[in-house]
């Protein structure tokens, strides 16, 4: 049993959970995730960890509320016990030696995942470019913590009620045109803003990392349940990624596979929330 030491409610739809789970807690490297039941009945759900404390044995979770588990996930409070965390899994980011400029792209909650990615690098010196994408003002998260994180703070909303007007893809195009010269882009979030993110980088040739996030259940390469397809090769996301060459990733098919179970899904969360 996991207890929930810290829980906070970033919008309406998203909260951030801090855990106590010592022993992910000193493994946990950016990038990785966790599987977690609600209770033994529960359905195993994925979650990249947003931040970790090796001192206080902690890990953060940040997830949006959009099905049954996660809405099981977030009737819990301070206190209460989650009751399994397995993790950390999947490979730890590599960086490559020496770059000097990165884009970490994030849209929506997908930030929650870009910001470790983006404290690791500027921890390592590294120029960063955070652009964070939004639909509106009063659903950003995480300002205060990117900006600490980064070297530039893009915020993006689609409506133009706060930041840049206009999508992550329209910011991170101006900036190639301004000249910024990107090592890398990192991209994290919904997958068709992974994909477009890898389309605008294809022209100049710019390395570009994408985080999948493909339906698991056992996340130990099992299962076959998180199977993607990158450069024409079956991978498993859950012990060869999450993170892969976006350019050779099979989107489309991606995007198949995460919409098998939704009539399941639904039916599942009409019974929950009556
Ligand atoms: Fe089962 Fe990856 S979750 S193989």
């Amino acid at each position: 049993m996991y207890k929930i030491v810290t829980r906070k409610q970033l919008n309406d739809a998203v909260v951030l959970m801090e855990i106590d789970a010592p022993y992910i807690a000193a493994k946990a490297e950016a990038g990785q995730f966790i599987i977690y039941r609600v209770d033994e009945k529960g359905e195993r759900v994925p979650l990249t960890i947003a931040d970790y404390d090796r001192e206080k044995g902690t890990i953060t979770i940040i997830f949006q509320v959009v099905g049954a588990s996660t809405t099981e996930l977030a009737r819990l409070n301070e206190g209460d016990y989650i009751h399994d965390v397995v993790g950390p899994l999947g490979v730890a980011t590599e960086y490559d030696e020496g770059i000097k400029r990165v884009a970490v792209v994030g849209g929506g909650v997908g930030c929650a995942i870009a910001y470790p990615q983006a404290k690791k690098l500027h921890s390592m010196g590294v120029e960063v470019d955070l652009i964070a994408g939004f639909r509106s003002k009063d659903i950003v998260i995480l300002e205060d913590e990117m900006g600490k994180a980064s070297s530039h703070l893009h915020i993006c909303t689609d409506d133009g009620s706060y930041g840049y007007h206009g999508f992550v893809t329209n910011k991170l195009q101006e900036l190639i045109d301004g000249g910024a010269k990107f090592d890398e882009v990192i991209a994290i979030g919904p997958v068709p803003m992974m994909k477009f993110v890898c389309k605008v980088t294809k022209p100049y040739d710019i390395k570009t990392l994408v985080s999948l996030n493909p339906i698991m259940i056992d996340g130990t390469g099992m299962c076959g349940g998180c199977r993607v397809t990158v450069d024409g090769k079956i991978k498993y996301a859950c012990v060869d990624g999450p993170d892969f060459d976006g350019q050779k990733v099979d989107f489309d098919e991606l995007m198949r596979r995460n919409s098998t179970y939704k009539e399941q899904e639904k039916a599942h969360l009409c019974r929950l929330t009556g």
